[in-house]
């Protein structure tokens, strides 16, 4: 009778196909019509999905970062018959990074914001998207807008926008409209207060919240609600007690509800602590494998997540993808217009290097019969920041050494742009010899034999490994460290006609300034630093950059002297708050060594006649009259600062508002500088704890226009 049965069955499960091999193929989605919302069209590939499809997208594979394809940090496999596309995450920050292979090398981060320039920040975002779709990738992880004031000597400072709010907060969110108009999902990155490498994984930011909300948070708010960001990256710290990859305050609280963010948010690598948890708080995407999201099916089973939660992070992730087109226009890999990028990379550059120091000896005369130039590497290229948003430059590195430094794993990078090259360019008839700077004492037998000594200074920095102090400290593993401080004042010594360029990610003290005649703060200039600066040294281009961040005259000066770590989980608190970079000097009286938003031009402006006015909506409008008084044309960025009421016990002045503006020499114009918020907070507003809000207070305020942080002159008052 059994046998019968069984026979029946197998009968059966014949006829009705089920029990085969191959399962039958799910049915083929076509595409949602592009005249339904992004969030329609999102609900209907959601719907369709299986439990197991969606339970694929919601974390990476987990390849051998080698292996994964198409050269990214992350892959997450699309849904064919969806006409899903598979996600590639790629940084970085100033360029195309992991192993895509070469794209443009472009100037730091630092050096876009020391522009000023919001069209040329996009500029710079496009050329990241034009590459990312050239490697037919198509999550860009660039957008790091972590603030560099609270400690200047991160190692990823050249990755970021600076130390101000509203400048990184603009910066960035130019970078990350530029890269998303050329239909790749954009990130920004690491929410939140993950300012310093030292421990990063293991430190719990202590800060207040009002503090939080006006600094480091609000260059995130702005980026969010202004530039259309569709991914968000969870630092690996800890803030308040909670990960940031599963802090409930930070992911849903903040970023989901105040800021009414759609898009997903993606753990650092290796960033998760727990699946449920980290799931129910906010985290929709882990990265690059699935650590604890395997484990996604069981904590649905025990009622951890729900069913809605899941559907939700799904959501969040396919809506990406309908939001910024890349649904609509799949990248896949093709060819980029070399020469369009790498015109932006040398605007950027040229327009970012601040003149810091200039008593004559620029830009260079003609007719030099000989010039020094000094520095490692100034005969092959420029140097690089390390780590993940290490790029490999359009035809190929001039030179990868193996840091050797305990605690960074990334190779030093030097751009194929020599120094050497482009200066021997420009002065054909000069005698243009080259010294390493290995011996400070025959570099300065050369410097005393040449018309001019140039040393090309480089403090190559990285993430995983903050720099120790802000002088010029060689991070890089050599058999005998080269200490450039000395290399200069043995150069300076030598020739009373040393200019000093700076390649470095941030802030820098200059101990030996006093004894040089000219400094240039080149950043990481990019692959074609060289001829930028070549172009500035010998006046071609007029520099026109300022600091976004202070130049301390020493690490002593900064709210930390020692940088916190430990190998177990460790508090730093931010007790400085709202006082943070040029505000922190200011509220203690500090003098810096240059302020923010310093830097000198070859040419002369005058600033006159501020008129200050208050419109509905509390729009704050500034007009001055601006007028070059030199003999070469050049540009100048009109800075507007803000005192707030006394009762609120803010730092003495904040930016709220510049315009950058080129003038012919003997021109004027008026120039006026409108202030407001565009949807994100209001440059005048504070965070009222009490309301959890933002809130304009009544009271007295004062309006600063000037050149800098530093000087800028009272242009008017207005009572609230
Ligand atoms: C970095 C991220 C980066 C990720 C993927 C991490 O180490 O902190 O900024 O996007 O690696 O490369």
């Amino acid at each position: 009778m059994s046998t019968i049965r069984s026979h029946a069955l197998i009968v059966f499960l014949f006829f009705c196909g089920c029990g085969s091999a191959s399962p039958k193929p799910l049915p083929t989605i076509p595409p949602p019509s592009p005249a339904l919302s992004t969030d329609e069209r999102a609900a209907i590939l959601v719907a369709a999905m299986t439990q197991d499809e969606k339970l694929r997208l919601i974390h990476g594979t987990g390849e051998v970062l080698s292996a994964v394809p198409r050269g990214a940090a992350g892959h997450v496999p699309g849904i064919p018959r969806m006409g899903f596309p598979s996600l590639y995450l790629v940084d970085g920050s100033v360029g195309i990074g992991n192993t895509t292979g070469e794209s443009t090398a472009l100037p730091s981060a630092m050096a876009s914001a020391a522009t000023w320039d919001l069209d040329l920040a996009y500029q710079y975002g496009v050329v990241l998207g034009k590459d990312m779709r050239a490697h037919g990738v198509n999550v860009h992880l660039g957008g790091n807008v972590n603030l560099a004031g609270r400690e200047p000597r991160t190692g990823r400072a050249f990755e970021t926008k600076g130390e101000d709010p509203i400048l990184a907060g603009r910066i960035n969110a130019a970078h990350l409209l530029g890269t998303r108009d050329q239909n790749v999902v954009t990130c920004i990155k690491h929410f939140a207060l993950n300012d310093q490498e030292t421990g990063r994984e293991l430190v719990n930011v202590v800060i207040d919240e009002r503090a939080a909300r006006e600094t480091d948070l609000l260059a995130f708010e702005i980026g969010i609600k202004d530039a259309d960001v569709q991914a968000v990256m969870a630092g690996y710290n800890s803030v308040r007690g909670a990960w940031c990859s599963e802090s409930e305050s930070l992911l849903t609280g903040v970023l989901k509800q105040d800021w009414a963010f759609p898009g997903f948010v993606v753990s650092d690598w290796f960033g998760t602590h727990s699946c449920g948890h980290a799931a129910m708080a906010g985290l929709d995407m882990e990265m690059p494998g699935s650590t604890h999201f395997s484990g996604m099916k069981a904590a649905l089973e025990a009622g951890e997540v729900t069913q809605s939660r899941l559907d939700d992070m799904v959501h969040r992730i396919v809506r990406a993808v309908f939001a910024v087109g890349l649904y609509d226009r799949p990248t896949s890999p093709g060819t980029v217009d070399a020469s369009a990028n790498l015109a932006v990379a040398q605007a950027v550059a040229e327009q970012g290097a601040v003149l810091l120091k200039n008593i004559g000896d620029l830009p260079l005369p003609p007719g030099l019969g000989s010039i020094a130039i000094i520095g490692p590497n100034a005969d092959i290229g420029v140097v690089s920041g390390g780590g993940s948003a290490g790029v490999t430059p359009m035809g190929g590195s001039a030179l990868v050494e193996v840091s050797g430094f305990v605690g960074s794993w990334f190779p030093v990078r030097w751009l194929p742009s020599s120094p050497l090259a482009a200066i021997r360019a420009k002065a054909p008839g000069a005698t243009v010899r080259f010294h390493d700077g290995s011996s400070a004492s025959d570099a300065a037998s050369l410097a005393a034999a040449s018309d001019v000594a140039i040393v090309f200074a480089t403090q190559w920095s990285s993430e995983s490994l903050d720099r120790p102090a802000l002088n010029l400290t060689d991070l890089v593993h050599r058999s005998s460290p080269l200490d450039q401080d000395e290399l200069i004042r043995a150069v300076a010594a030598a020739n009373g006609h040393t200019i000093v360029v700076l390649e470095g990610p941030g802030a820098q003290s200059m101990p030996w300034l006093s004894g040089v005649s000219a400094v240039l703060a080149a950043w990481y200039p990019g692959q074609r630093g060289a001829e930028a600066i070549a172009n500035i040294l010998f006046g071609d281009v007029n520099p026109s950059g300022k600091l976004p961040i202070t130049f301390p005259k020493t690490h002593l000066d900064l709210p930390r002297v020692l940088i916190a770590g430990s190998s177990t989980p460790f508090d730093v608190l931010y007790d400085e708050g709202l006082r943070t970079g040029y505000k922190w000097f200011d509220a203690q009286g500090i003098e810096p060594l240059f302020p923010f938003g310093f830097g000198l031009s070859y040419t002369t402006f005058v600033i006159a006649n501020p008129t200050v006015s208050l419109g509905g909506g509390n729009q704050l409008s500034v007009t001055v009259d601006l007028a070059n008084t030199g003999t070469r044309t050049g540009a100048e960025v009109v800075q507007v600062y803000l005192s707030m009421p006394a009762s609120l016990g803010e730092p003495p002045r904040r930016l709220v508002g510049w315009q950058k503006v080129t003038l012919p020499p003997g021109a004027n114009t008026q120039v006026t500088i409108r202030v407001d918020g565009n949807s994100s907070a209001h440059p005048l507003g504070y965070w009222d704890e009490a309301a959890r809000a933002w809130a304009i207070a009544p009271g007295d305020y004062g309006v600063y226009v000037g050149n800098s942080s530093r000087n800028a002159s009272l242009a008017g008052t207005f009572r609230l």
